[in-house]
């Protein structure tokens, strides 16, 4: 196959090089592009534009196919557990027993956060969305450590790591104490990464609380499902905001605020809200299908699509198949997992959604397990935060130690006014121009 590609415009032809990826992905290189035609290309929402080479995550959208670091995302689910998964992604290699025994003992030692920190919490509304604490919080952390912020020295980087990973469930759970304006748990380094985040959720300091096994399994699974997915927005925004050697606490806080969209990380509370919507409507569901493809009509169903994945999102599979296990361990009976199903089958069913080739996303079904294990719908994307959090590291790290990495600085297509001299007051007439 040809290594390289032409671009032909007007008396202009320029020949890029090609890259192929390991797993056959073919990417024409544009960097002399400009110099060399002063052309610049076009791709709204970078559709069709690789912001460069990376070794984490691959995923096949017409194949449905998701693996870390060459592990599939099947075999993790069934074999691993979040804490394994997240050294994989950021250190690129499955952990030895003892890599794995001292990387959970670092973690579970750095799960307190300072009690200045604590006092944040105390500052924000009681009925704030918790991803504005999050993301304040973590960027409020790089004030609290600041002699740990050089991205270029790795052992400075390795500290903020664990700090980030330890104390991000416990920040996520102080934001969820202090707006139900119960005591804040601390941490408890006796039990392990998703018993002790869901122990400082739902315990009070006046009664014991055992964690139950089936709730810990359901958390550290859908931890693990989030933990990447390659180049998507919030993880684009982390590695964005860290090409200006910004430190790795500013850039985690940059992508939790990316995520909080409805159209990214915030689709699970959003398809909560829409399937309760349906509910609360008497369960038509074709009236929210027919409402999705009216183009008249801003409603989306959301937990539909993707802009990658043309063909199931194994995510989705695979805790499509979990909820029916966690609801029936959990005695747990939700009508709306019978209304997200009905839905699905109705949608897979509808030429305007086989056409787009619009399937359920890894947000379709993660509400209901969620909603099971009692986590609040206002909690949904913050769940989201908890598991992408290795994955934003190891792309931030990835590109810190890419000795080719340069600012992110994209070009764009100026389609405004051409010059025009400044106007006195006095000659506006309400327009911009002068008559
Ligand atoms: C995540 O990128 C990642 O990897 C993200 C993620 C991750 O792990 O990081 O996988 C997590 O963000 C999953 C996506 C969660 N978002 C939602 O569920 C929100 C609902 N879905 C959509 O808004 C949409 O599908 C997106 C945002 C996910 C993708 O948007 P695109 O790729 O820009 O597609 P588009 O909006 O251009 O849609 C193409 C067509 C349009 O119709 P036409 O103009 O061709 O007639 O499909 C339609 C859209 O109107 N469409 C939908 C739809 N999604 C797309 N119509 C109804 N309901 C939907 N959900």
């Amino acid at each position: 196959m040809s290594k390289s590609a032409k671009i032909i415009y007007g008396d202009k032809e320029v020949e890029c090089p090609v890259v192929e990826g390991t797993e056959g992905e073919v990417g024409i290189d544009i960097s002399k592009l400009r110099s060399s035609s002063g052309l610049i290309t076009l791709d709204n929402g970078f559709a069709n534009t690789s912001s460069g080479t990376s070794a984490i995550t691959f995923l096949d959208g017409e194949k449905g196919i998701l693996r870390y670091r060459g592990i599939s995302i099947e075999d993790l689910a069934k074999n691993s557990s979040f804490i394994e998964v997240a050294y994989l992604l950021i250190y690129g290699n499955l952990p030895t027993e003892q890599e794995l025994l001292s990387w959970e003992s670092e973690i579970k030692h750095h799960t307190l956060i300072k009690e200045d920190l604590s006092k944040l919490f105390d500052a924000f509304p009681r009925d704030a969305h918790p991803m504005g604490v999050l993301s304040s919080a973590i960027s409020a952390m790089s004030t609290f450590y600041q002699e740990y912020l050089d991205p270029k020295n790795s052992h400075d980087v390795d500290q903020v790591i664990i700090k980030l990973l330890g104390m991000l469930p416990t920040i996520a759970s102080y934001s969820y104490k202090t707006s139900i304006n119960q005591p804040r748990v601390y941490p408890r380094n006796d039990l392990d990464y998703c018993s002790n985040f869901l122990n400082m959720m739902f315990s009070v300091p006046s009664e014991k609380y055992e964690v139950p096994s089936e709730v810990v399994e359901a958390l550290n699974l859908l931890l693990i499902l989030h933990a990447d997915h390659e180049q998507n927005c919030s993880t684009s925004a982390v590695r964005l905001i860290g090409s200006s050697e910004a430190n790795l606490f500013a850039s985690i806080s940059g992508g939790i605020s990316a995520l909080w969209g409805p159209l990214h990380g915030g689709a699970n509370q959003a398809v909560m809200e829409m399937l309760n919507q349906i509910h609360l409507d008497g369960g038509n569901v074709q009236k929210f299908i027919d409402l999705a493809k009216d183009k008249n009509s801003s409603f989306r169903l959301m937990g539909f699509g993707h802009r990658v994945y043309k063909n199931f999102d194994p995510r989705a599979k695979i805790i499509k198949g979990a909820c029916d296990k966690v609801l029936e361990k959990m005695g747990v009976d939700n009508p709306l997992l019978n209304i997200a199903k009905e839905l699905e089958h109705s949608a897979l069913n509808d030429q305007y959604f086989v056409d787009r080739k619009l399937y359920p996303n890894v947000d379709f079904y993660s509400g209901i397990i969620y909603s099971a294990i009692n986590i609040p719908v206002n909690m949904f994307t913050v769940m989201f935060a908890l598991g992408r959090l290795p994955g934003w590291i190891a792309h931030w790290k990835e590109m810190n130690e890419d000795p080719k990495s340069r600012i992110g600085r994209p070009r764009q297509i100026y389609n405004g006014e051409n010059e025009y001299s400044y106007v006195d007051l006095n000659k506006r007439l309400n327009k911009k121009k002068a008559a």
